[in-house]
């Protein structure tokens, strides 16, 4: 019998087993790549790469991406060959892939699903992620698909929040920036709607607020969560996490109305000297100006810790898919 496709395009792919599962596969490799494994571990890895049996050894996947990316496209092919596995693929699909003649995304994946064991894939339509899943004959991993979801952010996020905390649970987490169009923040807030006893707060411009499908998303799961339209308005003393974001300038057809919202949201170093000595300064990055670099050296910015952990988590993720073992 062939074991079913698991894809991942949105946080209601997932639920606790599994992310707990990538979390400790994710700590595993931490381990391994900085060096601060049990010998044991170590030895066991360094064995399976000798007898060319890591995890994803002769295995190629490909890396589809519509839209620009650092973080997002480096780390889930770090991830691959350090796994063992092989990379194809374009960082600009809309110019370097059969798009530019004008094929479907959805014939593009049929056809490329063919060649590889997993899809990456990038894209600037919300949606896209879910439609490619219908053709596909490998799992389709949502590395963002336009203002919709970003899961794979969601889980290193979770997973930064895990690794500085030592839990998730009833924790107050703060979710600053643009709620409208940021997807990372979509992903995140659903998926914490996974934990017991979290505290939602979301600040943003009236204009960047959160819409209706969030809204309704959270209130059928019964989240706690409330709005601010300023960060000196939100209970700062009460925040463990900031999880802060950018405009996302790219989703305004006119840049007049970015230009009026984009510096609404700035934790500056007055904010920063108002919150908690134990809170955490997140951010999925890039960032434009809404932490000034001088925050960067606080204790408490772990952004890019942050971004270094998504390393780990994709191989988590990459791992986990491929080789079935959820
Ligand atoms: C985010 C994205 O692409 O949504 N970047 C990332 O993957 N780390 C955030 C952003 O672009 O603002």
């Amino acid at each position: 019998m062939t074991k079913e496709t698991r894809h991942l395009i949105s946080m209601d792919d997932v639920d606790l087993a599994f992310i707990y599962l990538a979390f400790r596969i994710a700590k595993y490799y931490m381990g391994i790549i900085e060096g601060t494994a049990s010998w044991l571990a170590l030895g066991w890895y360094t064995f399976r790469r000798i007898v060319n049996c890591l995890p994803l050894a002769g295995k190629i996947i490909a890396s589809v991406f519509y839209e620009p990316s650092t973080r997002t496209r480096f780390s889930f092919e770090a991830a691959a060959w350090l796994l063992g596995g092989m990379v194809i693929g374009t960082e600009n699909a809309k110019e370097f892939s059969s798009a530019a003649k004008g094929e479907t995304t959805k014939d593009s994946t049929k056809v490329t699903s063919g060649y590889v064991k997993a899809i990456v894939m990038r894209h600037f339509k919300e949606g896209s992620a879910k439609e490619a899943r219908k053709v596909s004959r490998v799992p389709i991993i949502n590395g963002g698909d336009g203002t919709g979801e970003h899961p794979t952010q969601t889980l290193l996020d979770l997973f930064t929040i895990w690794i500085k905390f030592g839990r998730i649970d009833g924790l107050t987490i703060a979710m600053i920036g643009d709620i409208k169009h940021g997807r990372t923040i979509h992903s995140l807030a659903k998926g914490l709607c996974l934990f017991e006893n979290i505290r939602m707060i979301f600040v943003s411009s009236k204009q960047l607020a959160m819409e209706g499908d969030l809204r309704d998303y959270l209130q059928s799961h019964n989240a706690n969560f409330e709005e601010y339209e300023n960060l000196r308005e939100a209970p700062l003393d009460d925040i463990d996490v900031f999880y802060v974001t950018r405009v996302q300038k790219e989703r305004f057809p006119d840049q007049n109305e970015y230009e009026l919202v984009k510096d609404h949201c700035i934790v500056s170093i007055g904010i920063v000297a108002l919150i908690k000595k134990e809170a955490i300064i997140m951010h999925p990055l890039p960032r434009v100006n809404e932490i000034p670099e001088e925050i960067d050296d606080d204790p408490r910015a772990v952004y890019f810790d942050q971004a270094r952990y998504g390393l780990y988590v994709r191989m988590a993720i990459l791992d986990i898919l491929l080789n079935h073992l959820f």
